[in-house]
């Protein structure tokens, strides 16, 4: 089965893939890695290695159906700065550690991540899912590097979009542990680990791009 196309397809990236790209353009450093959490299918990541050619960007997924499917994204757009998913799960307390150790394992400085990106999972997983990724990315970031969220997200000053109201209740429905998270508590979980928002801004569809920094 070698030669079996395992890419998926997920209809998300064709509606926020330009519009997230138009954000990391105005906020992502000009070198050094990228690491995205979550990759999915892969799509995002294949989409911004192309458009940021200086960028070195290390997809991951915790699924390994993901998995395969980011390695066929990255075989089918062969970019040299992209490099091959690795098995991340955030909840697992060590994942920081994994970061290095992949990172080394290639040749690539396991303090030059620049910046993390994470889209639309935060809902989709336990709150746990969010604690550890916070934690993490605190210890694998540079500083003074980003990490970028997409999603929806309940905000304290903004009645929630009937589209996200029932957004939130199928996910609920689906699972209990699920849900649109509220910013705030995001925003506290990631001060608590020193990252300090910098901005957020307003998506398509009731979504919203958030930016912490990595103080010291
Ligand atoms: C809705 S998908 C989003 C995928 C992709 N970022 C996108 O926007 O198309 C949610 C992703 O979160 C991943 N995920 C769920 N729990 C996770 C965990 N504990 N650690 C890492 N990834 C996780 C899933 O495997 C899935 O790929």
């Amino acid at each position: 089965m070698e030669n079996m196309d395992c890419r998926q397809y997920a209809p998300a990236f064709q509606r926020n893939c330009d519009p997230i790209l138009t954000v990391l353009q105005q906020c992502l450093p000009s070198q050094g890695i990228v690491l995205e959490i979550a990759s999915g299918t892969g799509e995002h990541v294949a989409c911004f290695a192309h458009h940021f050619p200086h960028l070195q960007w290390l997809p991951s997924d915790v699924s390994p159906s993901h998995l395969e499917s980011i390695a066929a994204w990255r075989n089918q757009g062969r970019l040299e700065n992209l490099r091959q998913p690795i098995a991340l799960d955030m909840l697992n307390p060590s994942w920081s550690d994994q970061v290095k150790l992949a990172l080394a394992n290639v040749g690539l400085s396991p303090t030059d991540v620049v910046a993390i990106v994470n889209i639309n999972m935060i809902h989709i997983a336990p709150w746990e899912v969010t604690m550890g990724l916070m934690a993490g990315a605190a210890k694998v970031l540079s500083f003074p590097g980003l990490l970028y969220l997409y999603g929806p997200f309940i905000q304290a000053d903004q009645p929630m979009a009937p589209s996200n109201f029932a957004f939130d209740q199928s996910l609920r429905s689906r699972d209990s542990t699920w849900g649109i998270r509220h910013l705030r508590d995001v925003v506290t979980v990631a001060t608590q680990q020193g990252l300090i928002l910098q901005k957020t801004v307003a998506m398509p569809a009731n979504n919203l791009s958030v930016i912490w920094q990595r103080c010291l």
